[in-house]
């Protein structure tokens, strides 16, 4: 069954891509009701706007702290009928209980690294400076432990010929643009069922 997703991303919005033109290619079962940002300046915006989809647009300095942030992002979602949460890019945590729990087991994340190596926001760069040969993408729920959550898939990726970061995260990439459209026509087919993880 087509599933409802709200995309959260703050630039860039290549995965967001992947996931818009998977959609169009009847690869992936699901439509996007929203997108989601905290960067009035994000690229991943103009994709949005191509399709006429609604972008919400939320401003970190507009909020006192980051819960109240989180939250304001809630009430407007809550309007709209949201089978899944798609991070694709977002690079803030999400901190607010009320938030997490409203959706629980309705987040999910792709990361890349191979959790539970190299969290936060500069895995790439991580895994090149260890001399990492074989890195790879992590797709996982989203719950309140950073880039911690159940894992739901992940994909090995051979980054020993690599001579920078940049070209690690642009090895890695090329994979993330295949499967977090492939995960979420799982999830959208009944195939993956993220309360089970
Ligand atoms: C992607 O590589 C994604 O995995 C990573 O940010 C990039 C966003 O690119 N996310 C994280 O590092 C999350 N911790 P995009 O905006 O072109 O999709």
């Amino acid at each position: 069954m087509t599933i409802n997703l709200a995309v959260f991303a703050s630039g860039r919005g290549s995965n967001f891509k992947a996931i818009l033109d998977a959609i169009e290619e009847g690869k992936c079962d699901a439509k996007v009701l929203c997108l989601v940002t905290d960067n009035p300046a994000a690229a991943a915006i103009n994709y949005a706007k191509e399709k006429n989809i609604p972008v919400l647009i939320f401003e970190r300095k507009n909020y006192k702290t980051a819960i109240d942030f989180d939250n304001a992002i809630l009430f407007e979602l809550k309007k709209y009928p949201i089978d899944l949460i798609v991070l694709a890019g977002y690079m803030r945590i999400i901190r607010s209980k009320d938030f997490l729990n409203y959706y629980k087991n309705k987040i999910i994340n792709i990361h890349p690294s191979l959790l539970p190596k190299y969290p936060g926001a500069h895995a790439q760069k991580d895994a090149f400076e260890a001399g990492e040969k074989i890195s790879g993408l992590t797709i996982h729920i989203v719950n309140e432990i950073l880039d911690g959550g159940p894992i739901i898939f992940q994909h090995k990726v051979d980054i020993s010929d690599c001579k920078s970061a940049e070209e690690v995260a642009n090895k890695i990439l090329k994979y993330e643009h295949i499967y977090y459209p492939f995960i979420i026509d799982q999830i959208a087919k009944g195939k993956i069922v993220l309360s089970k993880f």
